[in-house]
């Protein structure tokens, strides 16, 4: 959430930032900010909306050696201007941008900054008053004050702070949420994630968590709080500027929903050698020594834990359980004598998923991640790492981050079943199953424009729906209707068909939009058929997206068949084109879905 940019040592100062906002923005866009400094002089210009909103008040005189920006996702006060970042000290001397949510704010205002008037309710405000304060009465360094805030600060951070009287440093610390050194050529940045400084640098530098860095344009010192050196390599980093291109697609949705069977692809190449399947062999042990596997996740990508359990347990003959990361704190189950916590998180970010692997590590629980973003936190922070090889996903609503994850749920199965000599996992030739589902995940983006008019009727002025299916089918049923509501703001229920008539079947009159999704099985198909028969019955307006060999010819969309295993990869992909469609036809923003940010970074 929110993202955070910073340069020191370029004379395009202004241009970097807004770039990089720009690239950022996925991360948080109700408002946003800049603060620019030149020498003694600095600009400082916020803007509630989007980075374009902001980058149309900037004049030419906004420009610098040296600023840092933020695009925000509000956590304390309303999106409006005072609220925005960057936010200043009493005395306008130090600049700070944040992401994160400072826990002790209101104590701290309390007992450091009584006699202070804000200009806004943001935690932020509050935090570079106190170092202001430090400073000014206190008669700290700027370090020793950043420093000292740094210990009474409590919550997530990553901090850049600026001081009006030496433009040529930052002050950068972080806690929980993330940020990433760049190292150029005569110049430094600080910044959210990489991509978003992958136009002026490949090289970066990680930041712990509870370590401060002085970035200048040639030196970056990272230090602990105590101000002890701490030496730290660069590492170069493999990203592909043209994969964060949203190309001739009027969408980043669309251009990520149409990259699938691409993905598909460059997963079997990933996890494949000589025709078989490889997966790292301290992965296929650490699943082979667990008696219980413990799924950790949020939002699609726990829906995504869902579509591979079935898979996992009859391949791995292992349990699988499912936890919702942000609930796992409170309600944290009896674990097994072995657990193996494997997290599922597209950005690696996510800051429910992270506290809990914070305390898998405290408790010495091995983990695995898998993700789409190598270096990401929950990537470094677990044991283990599985790449979803995706590519960057921009939009907010995952797309192919899910069906890549279930994808790659299905490597570590079946090497996993191939090690144990499984007999299921012998019978599963993976590599051609996912072929077919390339094939079959095409010959359904070939049926946009029916797709597209199937919605017009169904879901253009809803404001009700409901997904439903049973099997691996309501799993999907769960993320397609996440879809739908998280773009189209259509409230819609994932149910299980044959749930629906102990209760939630009062809600369905004349027009509710129904959309029964059938696969793999005759005998659970007949069984959806016969509840799509009961919501008819009731006045429900029902489409049906059904694999061909179950298809009878009045149903609505028809999806190429493949291995049960992975059958929610294939079903998912008309219902993700529905939600497309559907945001379309009402006039919204399918990327940037309000009160959302694609990297969810807390808690
Ligand atoms: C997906 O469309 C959502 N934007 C959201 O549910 C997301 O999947 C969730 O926040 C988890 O994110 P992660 O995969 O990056 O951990
Ligand atoms: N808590 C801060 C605010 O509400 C930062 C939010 C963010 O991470 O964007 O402004």
């Amino acid at each position: 959430m929110c993202g955070i940019v910073g340069v020191v040592g370029n004379r395009n100062a202004t241009d970097i930032l807004m770039q990089g906002l720009e690239k950022l923005e996925y991360r948080g866009y109700d408002s946003a900010g800049v603060y620019v400094a030149n020498g003694d002089k600095f600009s400082l210009v916020k803007s509630v909306g989007r980075i374009a909103d902001l980058r149309s008040k900037l004049g030419i005189d906004v420009a610098g050696t040296a600023g840092i920006g933020h695009t925000r996702w509000a956590t304390h006060g309303k999106p409006a201007e005072v609220n925005a970042h960057p936010h200043q000290s009493a005395t306008k001397r130090f600049t700070l941008v944040h992401n994160g949510v400072i826990e002790n704010f209101a104590e701290i205002k309390e007992e450091y900054l009584a006699d202070h008037s804000l200009l806004g309710q943001t935690d932020t405000e509050i935090a570079v008053h106190l170092i202001g304060k430090l400073v000014d009465e206190e008669g700290l360094s700027v370090l020793e004050a950043f420093r000292k805030a740094l210990l009474i600060i409590e919550g997530s951070y990553a901090f850049a702070l600026m001081d009006a009287q030496d433009s040529e440093t930052i002050y950068v610390a972080k806690n929980k949420s993330p940020l990433l050194i760049g190292l150029g050529d005569g110049y430094n940045m600080v910044c959210s994630d990489a991509m978003a400084m992958i136009r002026e640098t490949n090289e970066y530098m990680e930041i712990h968590d509870k370590e401060l860095v002085i970035v200048t344009k040639d030196s970056v010192s990272v230090q602990d709080y105590v101000g002890n050196t701490i030496e730290r390599d660069s590492y170069i980093a493999e990203l592909d500027l043209s994969d964060i291109g949203k190309g001739t697609y009027p969408y980043y949705m669309l251009k990520e929903i149409d990259e699938q069977p691409t993905v598909m692809r460059k997963l079997i190449s990933a996890y494949s050698e000589d025709s078989q399947v490889i997966v790292e062999p301290d992965i296929v042990k650490a699943v082979q020594e667990a008696d219980r596997l413990y799924i950790i996740a949020a939002g699609t990508s726990y829906h995504a834990g869902f579509a591979a359990k079935n898979m996992l347990e009859a391949l791995t003959n292992t349990p699988v359980e499912l936890g919702i990361a942000s609930e796992w704190g409170y309600s944290q189950p009896l674990l097994s004598q072995k657990p193996l916590f494997i997290f599922i998180s597209q950005s690696g970010e996510t800051a429910d998923s992270r506290q809990v692997l914070v305390r898998a590590n405290q408790m010495g629980i091995p983990s695995l991640t898998i993700t789409n973003v190598p270096g990401s936190t929950l990537s470094r922070e677990a044991t283990h790492t599985m790449l979803l090889h995706a590519g960057p996903e921009i939009a907010v609503a995952s797309t192919k981050a899910y069906t890549a994850q279930i994808a790659t749920l299905a490597f570590l199965a079946k090497a996993v079943g191939d090690a144990d000599g499984n007999e299921k996992a012998k019978d599963f030739d993976l590599l051609h199953e996912l072929s077919i589902v390339a094939q079959s995940i095409e010959a359904s983006l070939a049926e946009k424009d029916v797709i597209a008019k199937k919605v017009e009727g169904l879901l253009a002025s809803t404001r009700t729906a409901f997904y439903i299916g049973r099997g691996n089918d309501y799993y999907v049923a769960m993320e397609a209707s996440l879809k739908l509501k998280e773009i189209s703001y259509i409230q819609c229920e994932g149910f299980a068909a044959g749930e629906l008539k102990h209760g939630t079947i009062s809600l369905i009159e004349d027009g509710v939009p129904v959309i029964a999704l059938i696969s793999s099985d005759q005998a659970i198909a007949a069984h959806t058929r016969g509840n799509i028969q009961e919501v008819a019955a009731r006045g429900a307006n029902v489409l049906v997206i059904v694999e061909e060999g179950l298809a009878r010819e009045t149903d609505d969309i028809k999806v190429v068949p493949v291995h049960p295993y992975l059958s929610a990869i294939s079903m998912v992909v008309p219902t993700q084109l529905v939600a497309y469609y559907a945001t379309l036809q009402r006039g919204l923003d399918v990327d940037k879905p309000r009160n959302l940010a694609k990297s969810v970074t807390v808690e």
